[in-house]
């Protein structure tokens, strides 16, 4: 089993079980965090945008290029933002803790 930690939007610090091979964007939708996920991984509305702990950054694999140029996008991007729907978990990423961004925007417009 894999523990990751949510910080909510509030600085709510939610720890919240996995398995491997769980996406991320789905754990924590199903632990009640606001992130809309609204194209469901089609790497098209930056919907699932969460800010990762810079220790725990180096440890995810890198972003693919299309998620790269969907996060130039994401209102309130940083140096350690991923999409949510593009991180698969596994072991090695036990106790990973995201931020959950104050503000999103979908870019796939209304
Ligand atoms: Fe749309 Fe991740 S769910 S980019």
């Amino acid at each position: 089993m894999i523990c990751v930690r949510f910080i909510g939007t509030d600085g709510t610090v939610r720890e919240v079980a996995a398995q491997p091979g769980d996406r991320l964007l789905d754990v924590a939708q199903a632990d009640g965090q606001p992130l809309e996920g609204t194209c469901e991984g089609q790497m098209a509305c930056s919907t699932c945008h969460v800010i990762v702990e810079a220790n725990d950054f180096a440890r995810l694999k890198p972003a693919r290029e299309e998620e790269e140029d969907m996060l130039d996008l994401a209102v309130g991007a940083t140096r350690n933002s991923r999409l949510a729907c593009q991180i698969w978990l596994d072991e090695t990423l036990d106790g990973l803790t995201v931020r959950i961004p104050a503000e999103t925007r979908n870019m796939q417009g209304r």
